[in-house]
């Protein structure tokens, strides 16, 4: 079941506009985004659940400092239409404070010089985000929700004026992603995109 779950997921970025996502549904997809590992158990995130229209509608139509005056975030779908508006966000951020670098449950908040510093972060405390994003998106397969990660759409320094739209101290957390959900428009088609396995990997 989960293998096929896995296999079978896909991104949807076209939804069906006249299906509501219950709260219910939201619930369950953030529950098992919240079941994610995490380094030291630190579940460094914080989600912010966007369900109002107009916000969602402002978010998808952002112009961004990476994209031209009058381009929406949308571009790249040549159409922009009630179909490819989610019915709900999740901005995913990461809580500084509970970082593995500083919080003193962990190395006392000692500094580890061998944990990779980005931006002021261990590199495991995001890698732990991409988690709780892969969680969310399988959940919401297995529910019959549409999802489609969204790194385009509030990752952090492309879209600023977010913390402000969701009130958010940006002092105290930081965007990592987003992911978008609706129920889908289509079905879900074809086998997914990948490259041949055994080019990816090296048995030694
Ligand atoms: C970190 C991350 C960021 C992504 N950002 C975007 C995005 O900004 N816009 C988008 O349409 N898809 C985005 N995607 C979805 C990928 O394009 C998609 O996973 C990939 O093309 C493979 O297709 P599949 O998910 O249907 O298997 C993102 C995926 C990940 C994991």
């Amino acid at each position: 079941m989960i293998l096929k779950t896995i296999k079978d997921r896909r991104s949807v970025r076209l939804y069906d506009e006249n299906k509501e996502i219950s709260d219910e549904t939201i619930s369950k997809i953030l529950e098992h985004g919240h079941y994610a590992p995490s380094s030291k158990n630190s579940q460094p995130w914080y989600f912010v659940v966007i369900k109002n229209k107009k916000l969602i509608h402002k978010i998808m139509n952002a112009k961004t400092p990476e994209r031209p005056e009058g381009k929406n975030l949308l571009i790249d779908q040549k159409e922009f239409n009630e179909t490819n508006i989610p019915k709900a966000i999740v901005a995913i951020f990461f809580e500084k404070r509970r970082s593995i670098f500083v919080d003193p449950r962990f190395y006392g908040g000692k500094v580890k010089s061998y944990f990779l510093n980005v931006g002021g972060f261990a590199y495991s405390d995001l890698v732990n985000i991409g988690c709780v994003l892969q969680n969310m998106a399988l959940t919401a397969h297995h529910l019959g929700i549409g999802a489609c990660i969204t790194g385009d759409l509030l990752e952090t320094g492309i879209n600023p004026e977010i913390y402000d739209w969701v009130k958010i101290n940006k002092k105290d957390f930081q965007l990592v992603s987003g992911i978008r959900f609706g129920y889908p428009k289509n079905e879900l088609g074809g086998k997914p995109n990948r490259e041949p396995l055994n080019d990816r990997v090296k048995v030694i």
